[in-house]
């Protein structure tokens, strides 16, 4: 695949998008070429390559594996294997429901894209630097100052993907009770929370998360509402 680099401001910082960075991403979500659609697949692979380049991460496996800063990682796996489970499992459930409704519709490409790009906003969330800036006084931004589907739908429209696309990074976890769900950001949901109530039930997450000194709630993945 012969792309060009592109240049885009994000977090401040002016990044060039050339094809090793993207050949790093498609390394570490594959399932980007399970998207149809040049241009999204595309505009997928630069979100993520730009959104790690805007951080002080070095690659989406570098990030704490857990489902918010201050919540228990997985004991095996990383974030980008939560990633790319959570679009297997969203695939799964509309392919299910597709071969028994037969009036049941949606769209794979964006379901997909969206499940890829859902958390793309921990590079904010779950960046060591920023974290121990919050701790360090809680009270001037806030802890943390936005949480990762904000900065998640920040990245999204910046990268220009879709709308639908920002909707399922910004409303997919607690922010998602003040709207009503896309179709496809609703099978996002449940497969989100499916894969960390099913793995803290199966005891995969670790007991004790000494993760920049300790900073666990004793939550699972997702934010009680
Ligand atoms: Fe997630």
């Amino acid at each position: 695949m012969t792309e060009t680099s592109r240049r885009v401001e994000l977090n401040g910082k002016s990044i060039t998008i050339d094809d090793a960075m993207r050949e790093a991403i498609r390394a570490e979500l594959p399932e980007i070429d399970w998207i149809d659609d040049a241009k999204l697949r595309g505009d997928v692979t630069d979100a993520w390559a730009a959104a790690v380049a805007s951080s002080n991460l070095e690659s989406v496996t570098a990030m704490k594996p857990s489902g918010n800063y201050d919540s228990r990682p997985l004991k095996h796996g990383s974030q980008a294997d939560h990633i790319r489970s959570v679009t297997r499992l969203a695939i799964k459930i509309a392919e299910e429901m597709d071969q028994l409704m037969p009036d049941f519709r949606y769209d794979r490409d964006l379901l997909i894209a969206g499940c890829l790009c859902h958390d793309i906003g921990k590079v904010w969330e779950f960046d060591p630097v920023n974290v121990e800036r919050w701790k360090a006084d809680p009270r001037r931004a806030g802890m943390p100052s936005i949480r990762h589907p904000a900065y998640g739908a920040h990245i999204c429209l910046t990268m220009g993907l879709p709308e639908a696309v920002a909707h399922m990074a910004a409303a997919h976890s607690g922010e998602g009770e003040l709207l009503v769900r896309s179709l496809e950001n609703t099978i996002l949901h449940w497969a989100d929370y499916t894969f960390w109530r099913v793995l803290e039930a199966g005891g995969q997450l670790v007991d004790d998360d000494t993760w920049l000194g300790g900073l666990t709630s004793g939550r699972a993945g997702q934010p009680i509402k």
